[in-house]
């Protein structure tokens, strides 16, 4: 993934690269640098850690400049030490890279052969060395790119800047996102426009195997043919306001605690509330001769889709298929003449999720993305665009998102339903006025976050933790586990609550938690035979239930969280904010690092 940035002007560069990659250390936090044209040479400062360890040796060693670019990486290969911290730079070229060279090991060969010293383990450092070589050889900057890029097998977002020449900076893309900026007198390159909106608001985004010459008035784009060619300039309407914490410590818990508001906002884009009904303009497909509906997706927002399966297969009846977009991508699967796929990501541009888009699109599908990011890549490939409202999401961990997605796909499935004629006007309009009483409900569920805290503190010690859920309650309780993990960093397991019995009840004793989402829907007779089994084991029940689960069941649990009783369509929306709770409560009692957990990132954009 990374994040990379770059600025020619007249101002010093530096203060803006260490600002915008801020802004950018969502894509990876495990080293930073920048580089920049100081009388024609390159100038370099680089730290392994946080962006912080740079800002602090910027402070001491200055670098000056007006032309620069800088780097966050999130390490895929070669481990996060200074050496392999980008930009990676030689006597000519420094280079800053998102994504993977697939060759590189080829092309090193081929360079050290050629009398080449490589200082790093990383894939990028062939992009300077070849780019070097070929102008040793006697090319200019402009021909040495042009011919080194077509060699490079993968994907990537480069920036690059030649010594010699402070009149431009070169950007170059496939597969990653790389996006221009243009300001007054003032040109930039970033990762996305995020990064530029105190800048400048006025972005183009480059296509895949585009490359741009950048010079402080402009532009100039070419194709992968060389030819030169125009991208649109876009507004966009990104505020360049620091986004803070306000008064909370994290922004997992900011976010966490935005959710009734951003659920509403987000539900109320596509239900009409005078009139009862679910709205999705422009969604140019009938939903009532669909022949199936394909969701794939990554990590937390392949929860949502795993979710809205239940929904879609339940109340519309529609056939379903859900993949995480690694394996769907590879596997051929057979898609339907007339089928839709719905891709579901906050960034709009994780790796995966995207090439799944564009093998959706060789099988003639109608293509919806589901995103956070309306600039996306996802989003400019997509036929149509469903947008979730949950403003910028800092916290790795998705939260508000994903009860944003969760919501638009619960709305998407009454208007299904209503369209196929499975629940009638009556029905669909319960049912949206269901969701319209999510805010309050989620609201209530936040007051009671310090009984949560506590039931936090008996997860403190444990080695093992088990979430467990039915129906609808599944996703959830994968979400649970996948949340804890990522950022408690205890290990845990999501289960479906009748298959608990076909392997991890080996696990239950008395030290281990195991957590069960049961709202009193049709299937909690059957969740309480399987707490049942839990007790029986001696297992520490943990159970999150609306006020009736927990009159029926609540005898068996140590702990018992209540969550108001909702429609079973809203319940995942309600129950997946306590486990929110749990993993953030969990984490900050052990002291991790809860809005940036080791190894991890917010925008996966490599394979
Ligand atoms: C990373 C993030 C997760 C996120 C996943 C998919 O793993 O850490 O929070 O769910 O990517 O990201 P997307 O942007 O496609 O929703």
């Amino acid at each position: 993934m990374c994040g990379i940035i770059g600025i020619i002007g007249t101002r010093e560069a530096a203060p803006v690269l260490v600002d915008g990659l801020k802004r950018l250390e969502y894509r990876g936090y495990d080293s930073a640098g920048i580089a920049t044209l100081v009388n024609s040479h390159i100038e370099g400062c680089r730290a392994p850690g946080k962006l912080a360890n740079l800002e602090a040796k910027l402070l001491v060693d200055p670098v000056p400049g007006t032309v620069g670019i800088g780097h966050t990486r999130w390490a895929t290969h070669g481990e996060p030490t200074e050496a392999n911290a980008h930009p990676h730079m030689t006597e000519k070229v420094a280079v800053v890279h998102n994504g993977i060279i697939e060759n590189f090991r080829e092309l090193r060969d081929e360079l050290i052969a050629a009398g080449r010293n490589f200082q790093s383990d990383t894939d990028t450092e062939v992009v300077p060395q070849l780019i070097t070589h070929l102008m040793r050889q006697g090319r200019t900057a402009r021909e040495a790119v042009a011919e080194a890029l077509p060699r490079l097998r993968g994907a990537f977002a480069l920036g690059i800047l030649v010594a010699g020449d402070d009149q431009i900076m070169i950007g170059a893309r496939r597969g990653s996102p790389l996006a221009v900026g243009w300001g007054d007198g003032e040109m930039f390159l970033a990762s996305d426009a995020l990064a530029l909106a105190p800048y400048t608001q006025r972005v183009s985004y480059l296509e895949d195997d585009d490359w741009v010459e950048v010079t402080r008035d402009g532009a100039t784009v070419f194709d992968g043919e060389g030819n030169e060619v125009e991208r649109p300039v876009i507004v966009t309407q990104l505020s360049g306001a620091a986004i803070g914490k306000g008064n909370y410590r994290h922004f997992m818990a900011k976010e966490i605690h935005e959710q009734p508001e951003v659920v509403g906002q987000t539900l109320h884009a596509y239900y009409d509330a005078l009139n009862d009904r679910a709205e999705f303009p422009g969604l140019d497909i009938d939903l009532f001769e669909v022949p199936k509906i394909t969701l794939v997706a990554c990590g937390t927002a392949s929860l949502a889709a795993l979710t809205a399966k239940y929904w879609l297969e339940g109340l519309a009846r529609v056939p379903v298929e859900v993949d995480v977009a690694s394996e769907f991508r590879y596997r051929q699967a057979p898609m339907p003449k007339g089928g839709m796929a719905l891709f579901v990501s906050q960034s709009g541009e994780t790796a995966d999720t995207l090439a799944a888009l564009r093998y959706a699109r060789e099988q003639n599908q109608y293509i919806v993305t589901l995103t956070n990011t309306p600039t996306s890549t996802m989003a400019r490939e997509s036929d149509h665009v469903l947008l979730t409202r949950a403003g910028p999401e800092i916290g790795v961990a998705a939260t508000k998102t994903f009860t944003c997605q969760l919501v638009v796909l619960a709305t998407l499935a009454v208007a299904a339903a209503e369209a196929r004629g499975t629940i009638d006007r009556g029905e669909a309009a319960k049912k949206l006025a269901a969701l319209g009483d999510l805010p309050s409900a989620m609201s209530e569920v936040l007051k009671g976050e310090s009984a949560i805290e506590e039931v936090a503190r008996s997860l403190n010690e444990a080695r093992d933790v088990l979430y467990l859920g039915r129906g609808p309650s599944y996703p959830i309780a994968l979400e649970g586990a996948l949340k804890l993990k990522e950022i408690s960093y205890i290990h845990a397991e999501g289960y479906a609550s009748g298959e608990m019995k076909h392997g991890p009840i080996a696990l239950i004793d008395e030290h281990v938690p195991v957590i069960v989402i049961a709202p009193s829907d049709e299937l909690f007779d059957k969740s309480v035979s399987n707490l049942e089994e839990v007790a029986a084991r001696k297992g520490r029940i943990i159970l999150i239930t609306d006020e009736a689960g927990a009159e029926a069941a609540g005898g068996s649990a140590e702990h018992v969280i209540t969550v108001p009783q909702v429609d079973p369509l809203a319940s995942p929306l309600v129950t997946c904010l306590p486990v929110q709770l749990l993993s953030y409560h969990a984490a900050v009692l052990r002291g991790t690092d809860v809005d940036q957990p080791r190894n991890l990132a917010k925008s996966v954009t490599v394979e």
